[in-house]
């Protein structure tokens, strides 16, 4: 295997919209990469404008913007349907006071009506805040009091998970059927879009650390330049193509790879309701022809698991595919070869980074094992503990120079999380660790703290532990990542009983069952572990993750 490991993959002759990436890598700006936006010839800026509105208004209203397929649903819209409904949205959303700088949340499936209540928001000058469907009452209460939502879009079912008598912010919850069979007499659209600065702020994510409970993180307008040409030159976008993103957009890859980038670079979007079954996937893009396919290696490892499936569909329009969030494995690179006769590009970001930094550029050389090179105008580094750059081949601090268009504008109410990224002059600090080769290409190594990315979606030890400790029968809980062959990391918890609590099957299945009902069923333990006590550093008393993981990793090892 480490020969295979080491094997270069050549591109595609005639794939891609660029052959030679060597002159875009030499010319490349920012400031260039911009000009295909109207903001930089009009000098009025709004996102959902630059996303949707522009392609009306440069004559491709009739364009399919989007298919959506959910079961036996289809449904198609336009960019002129989709830009009519963003409209009405945004006017009801007007009509209950919303204004600039307001936070307002969107908590829906993965329909249409998610992606354009995203963009209603940001329209009328608001920050949207995009909630993942499957999270439960604590995991929704938590982000919106943190950053103090006014306003919330969901569904009749979905409100169920809302508890609104413990978000005193939340003011009013719209639901979307209403929202639909809102009718007004007076439409006034000429103030819908409210032009705003590069700096103001459009979309808020909350993602998982280590410590603490999750981070707002807040990106402005400006982001879409990045969204924009990442779109164009990694996701290769070209007029007839069919692109289909896999994640829900309250996750950031849904929102910027998923509605943002296609959109402003006026790609057909696919979107896609229900859960993953191999069978309904290869039917969809089978069904709709779809030719530029972006998901993540859990997605590419359960495929590839369900074996022969593969052969009762014709795939043969993909053309590019890529993947992001966990490490990708060079089996699954091959796989796909074999299979699709198509490379996985690797493509590595952060919801704090607002757009790809390292990325496997579609008409160049893929190296398995390593996410890629830095995209035009980006530059790493790999930092020793004292911010010093490492020799090529040194495992270390993956970093980024400072700035670019989407890195985030702060951490929504803490200056001192947001400074925690730049300890370092002039750089941007992942937290991840990894290693650069003599051609630029980064290996990713390992997070360089405790956070847990179980199916590329990042969770965070605190918040799991804090739920857990809430449940009668736990004392005290350290939560670790758990290596999985399928998942990459499982959550895993390490608990110890309060007095007159005894272990049982019954009784840990209740205390899982207790996180997945009030947090989220991503961030349940699939194992729990109950010991005498747990390993604690000896001054602050602080419980030592790192030590649980190596427990388990050793037992992994040996077993
Ligand atoms: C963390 C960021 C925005 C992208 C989706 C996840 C891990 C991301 C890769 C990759 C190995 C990766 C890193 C990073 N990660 N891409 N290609 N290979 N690891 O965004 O939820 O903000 O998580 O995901 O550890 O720090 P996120």
């Amino acid at each position: 295997m480490a020969v295979l490991e080491r094997e270069i993959i050549a591109p595609v002759p005639g794939a891609y919209n660029l052959e030679n990436y060597d002159a875009l890598r030499h010319t490349f700006s920012w400031e260039d990469a911009a000009k295909e936006l109207s903001f930089t010839k009009t000098g009025k800026l709004n996102a959902a404008y630059e996303t949707i509105d522009r392609h009306v208004d440069e004559g491709y209203g009739n364009k399919v913007a989007l298919h959506y397929v959910n079961g036996d649903e289809r449904r198609l819209l336009t960019f002129q349907a989709v830009k009519e409904k963003t409209d009405h949205y945004a006017r009801v959303l007007k009509s209950h006071g919303v204004k600039k700088g307001d936070r307002v949340f969107v908590f829906l499936p993965k329909t249409p009506e998610c992606y354009i209540s995203i963009l209603a928001i940001i329209k009328i000058g608001a920050i949207a805040g995009p909630l993942f469907e499957a999270f439960m009452e604590d995991a929704v209460k938590d982000r919106i009091n943190d950053c103090k939502g006014t306003v919330l879009i969901t569904d009749n079912e979905m409100v169920k998970r809302v508890p609104q008598k413990d978000i005193p912010s939340l003011h009013t919850i719209l639901d979307v059927g209403e929202i639909e069979n809102t009718t007004f007499d007076d439409k006034n659209d000429c103030d819908l879009v409210e032009w705003v600065d590069l700096d103001d702020g459009m979309l808020i994510h909350y993602t998982s650390g280590s410590t603490g409970k999750p981070k707002g993180v807040l990106h402005a307008h400006r982001v879409v330049t990045h969204h924009h040409a990442s779109g164009k030159w990694v996701l290769d976008v070209k007029d007839e193509d069919v692109y289909w993103c896999t994640s829900h957009p309250g996750w950031v890859t849904g929102s910027v790879y998923g509605l943002f980038a296609p959109w402003l670079n006026r790609a057909t979007i696919v979107i896609q309701g229900g859960r993953f079954k191999a069978e309904n996937w290869y039917q969809l893009i089978h069904e709709l022809q779809v030719t530029i396919w972006y998901s993540a290696p859990t997605a590419f490892r359960m495929l590839l698991s369900q074996g022969e499936v593969i052969k009762n569909f014709d795939l043969s329009s993909l053309r590019h595919v890529l993947s992001v969030g966990e490490p990708l494995n060079p089996e699954v690179i091959y796989w796909a070869w074999k299979q699709l006769g198509v490379r996985i590009h690797d493509t590595w970001w952060m919801t704090e980074t607002g757009g790809h930094l390292i990325v496997n550029l579609p008409a160049e050389t893929i190296k398995p094992g390593s996410m890629g090179r830095p995209f035009p105008g980006i530059t790493v580094g790999i930092l020793d503990e004292d911010g010093q750059e490492l020799p090529r081949g040194s495992v270390g601090q993956l970093a980024v120079r400072t700035p670019w268009p989407g890195l985030m504008k702060e951490i929504w109410g803490s200056k001192d999380r947001f400074n925690a990224y730049f300890k370092y002059d002039g750089w941007y600090v992942s937290g991840d660790l990894a290693y650069q080769d003599e051609d630029d290409y980064v290996f990713f190594q390992s997070r360089d703290d405790d956070m847990i990315n179980s199916a590329g979606e990042r969770i965070g030890p605190f918040e799991v532990e804090s739920k857990l400790i809430e449940h009668p029968a736990v004392a005290e809980a350290g939560v670790i990542g758990k290596p999985d062959p399928i998942r990459g990391e499982v959550v895993k918890a390490f608990i110890t009983l309060r007095p007159g609590f005894s272990e049982s099957k019954e009784l840990l299945e209740e205390i899982r069952i207790f996180v997945r009902n009030n947090l989220a069923a991503h961030s349940a333990p699939r194992e729990i572990e109950v010991l005498d006590e747990l390993p604690k550093t000896v001054i602050s008393g602080k419980i030592l993750r790192r030590q649980l993981k190596e427990l388990e990793i050793n037992r992994t090892k040996s077993s």
